[in-house]
């Protein structure tokens, strides 16, 4: 019986394509909705245009009130019933509360060598700090912003001419790839290490 995937997103979408493509033949998974908080997100069509259920829950009329937005939230995960939930450019933060209910079934993909850099802006970050190199990691959603047990990680060489736009470019299809093999051995139970270089 094939795992249930639902992604939540807020913007392109890129990720989320990506881990919709790659759940086909003997893949034990299958994308069953994608979520945004953002009704106006490009990701919704291209999910649209894949076939894949989709649905837009509009954070900004919750205003201050996240419990309100994340009982919705909540609400149309539980009728889709997941067994997997992809965090893939979702830019809203989860409260613990939330987290804990769907403990053990969330996954997210961070721009950032894990532990370093959580929160935003990673790529200017490492930059700053002058790294010699940079990447991205798969990580397990807990109640740490960016802190759940790193899955997979890929790493990229940063140059010397590169911006955060560059950096972020170069990074994009790694995380694709990244987020592809994670997810493919997540949902039989693998949580091996997965390790992708550029
Ligand atoms: C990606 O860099 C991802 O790591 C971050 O959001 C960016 C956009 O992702 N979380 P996508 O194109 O919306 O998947």
């Amino acid at each position: 019986m094939s795992k249930r995937v639902a992604i939540l997103i807020s913007g392109s979408g890129s990720n989320m394509v990506s881990l919709i493509k790659s759940m086909t033949g003997d893949h034990p998974a299958r994308p069953v909705l994608v979520l945004s908080n953002d009704p106006e997100a490009a990701g919704l069509a291209k999910a649209r245009a894949l076939n894949v259920p989709t649905l837009a829950i509009d954070h900004k009329p919750f205003g201050r009130d996240r419990a309100g937005f994340e009982a919705e939230l909540h609400r149309a995960l539980s009728t889709a019933r997941p067994d997997i939930i992809c965090l893939a450019g979702f830019m809203r933060i989860l409260t613990p509360e939330f987290i804990k209910k769907w403990d053990g079934k969330m996954l997210n993909i961070h721009p950032s060598l894990l532990p370093k850099y959580k929160g935003l802006h990673t790529h200017a970050r490492a930059l700053a700090a002058g790294d010699s190199e940079h990447g991205c990691s798969v990580h397990e959603v807990t109640a740490e912003l960016d802190g759940g047990p790193v899955l997979g990680q890929a790493r990229i060489a940063i140059q010397p001419d590169d911006t955060p736009e560059t950096l972020a470019a170069r990074l994009l299809p790694l995380e694709h790839q990244l987020y592809a093999a994670v997810l493919r051995k997540y949902a039989i139970g693998d949580r091996s290490q997965v390790t992708v270089s550029a």
